[in-house]
């Protein structure tokens, strides 16, 4: 064991260690005001810490790699504990890299999106891991809301305008019936999804249907859903419980081979309670399905962070197929975006940077007897109905039975 070291000692061996040190701002700070806090953040590791405005000034000078004692000669020497503590706390809260220790994983990741940043790689992760209320909180919260401020109007309209009717084309064929069908669904029966079904499922949402060759590019693929610059960027996985003939798993779908590809055979149905927190009636649905792009895909043809508005968008695109096919198919789909993103990311080892996920869907198969209906029909204005008749939802108000 190493001798104890009196306090003093400490002290000096800390100053002759800060002094030598190279430091170097991280790259991915942002600040702000909040209230009359002064908060830097870095938004690649997500550390956030309140800070006086004078960090700013120390943050400048280490723009590139500098030495502390450079710092330390440009200050009156009774300041100089203050600044070794301030830069010690700065290292500590991954505001300042140091020379001599290897970068944060997720420094690294992050520094893939440079051309992005701030605005994309800010925003990716102050909007991740967001902690999802109860349905009785939420409908608390949204009832005290509507009573200071009522709902925003859901419709646009222009009174004084002149008016002209729309015709509409018959809508007795299947794709306008799986357009009008298409419900979220929340109650499933214990059957489980045929694997031909499941299949169509995810190849019709995000197999490969052909491949093209795009000038300068090289050969690009197509899908069902359009793509911004045919990226494609999002991969699907699934959480397969209760999909016949196979077997229980965590799986990448290959959307080039039309096929599953094993990732953990051991997983249990209680993961669909941790991965969508607060949200019980999804626990019995037969698979979650998983978005997460890559974003190199896009990185590497768009250099500004609207393109991070395209991956969303597709996210979209590839749900909305994935809830109009499963409609078809006579299953019962629904989309989600509260997801415990991290945790998810973990079982299928992203880093939540590189590649993340945004978005889950799932499938059942529908409720038999009189959950058969599908939800839409099960809704009604709350004044016509009965107390017991009522079971709330996230934002609205369904009729049970
Ligand atoms: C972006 C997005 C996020 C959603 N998040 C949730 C959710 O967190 N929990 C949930 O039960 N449903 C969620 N839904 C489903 C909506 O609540 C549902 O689409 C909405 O109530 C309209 O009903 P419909 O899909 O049957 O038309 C989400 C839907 C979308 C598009």
């Amino acid at each position: 064991m190493p001798a104890k070291r009196t306090g003093s000692g400490v002290a000096r061996s800390r100053t002759v260690e800060i002094d030598g040190l190279l430091c170097r701002r991280s790259p991915h700070l942002v600040s702000y005001w909040r209230g009359t806090d002064f908060v830097v953040e870095n938004y690649a590791t997500t550390v956030r810490a309140r800070a006086l405005p004078i960090t700013s000034d120390i943050l400048a000078f280490f723009d590139d790699w500098r030495r502390v004692d450079a710092l330390l000669a440009l200050r009156p020497s009774d300041t100089h504990d203050a600044l070794r503590s301030l830069i010690a706390q700065l290292l500590e809260h991954s505001l300042l890299q140091r020379s001599d220790q290897e970068l944060p994983e997720r420094e690294r990741a992050m520094a893939l999106w440079e051309k992005w940043n701030p605005a994309a790689g800010f925003f990716h992760v102050a909007t991740k891991d967001v902690n999802f209320v109860d349905m009785n909180t939420q409908v608390r919260s949204l009832r005290e809301r509507s009573r200071a401020a009522p709902m925003p109007d859901p419709v646009k309209r222009y009174p004084g305008a002149r008016q002209i009717p729309l015709p509409s084309s018959s809508l007795e064929s299947e794709f306008p019936r799986a357009l009008l069908t298409r419900r979220t669904w929340r109650r499933f029966s214990r059957k489980p999804v045929d694997l031909s079904s499941f299949g169509t499922l995810l190849g019709l949402t995000a197999g490969i249907q052909k491949w093209a060759h795009a000038e300068g590019e090289g050969k690009i693929a197509l899908k069902t859903s359009p793509s911004g610059g045919a990226r494609h960027a999002i991969e699907l996985y699934t959480l397969a419980l209760g999909v016949k003939n196979l077997p229980r798993g965590l799986y990448h779908y290959a959307a080039d081979a039309h096929a599953l590809e094993l990732i953990d055979p051991n997983v249990s149905g209680r993961l669909v309670g941790r991965y969508l927190p607060n949200q019980p009636w999804y626990k019995p649905a037969a698979a979650l399905v998983f978005f997460a792009p890559v974003f190199s895909r896009e990185l590497w043809r768009y250099t500004y962070a609207r393109a991070y508005r395209a991956v969303l968008i597709e996210a979209g695109h590839l749900c909305q197929t994935f809830c109009l096919t499963a409609t078809w198919l006579g299953l019962a789909p629904f989309c989600t975006m509260a997801l415990a993103d991290s945790l998810i990311e973990k079982h299928l080892d992203l880093d939540g940077i590189t590649e993340s996920v945004l978005y889950v869907a799932g499938v059942g198969t529908r409720p038999t007897n009189a959950e058969a209906t599908p939800p839409e029909t099960r809704t009604g204005r709350p004044s016509m109905l009965k107390r017991r008749e009522v079971q709330r939802f996230p934002g609205r108000i369904v009729r049970s039975s």
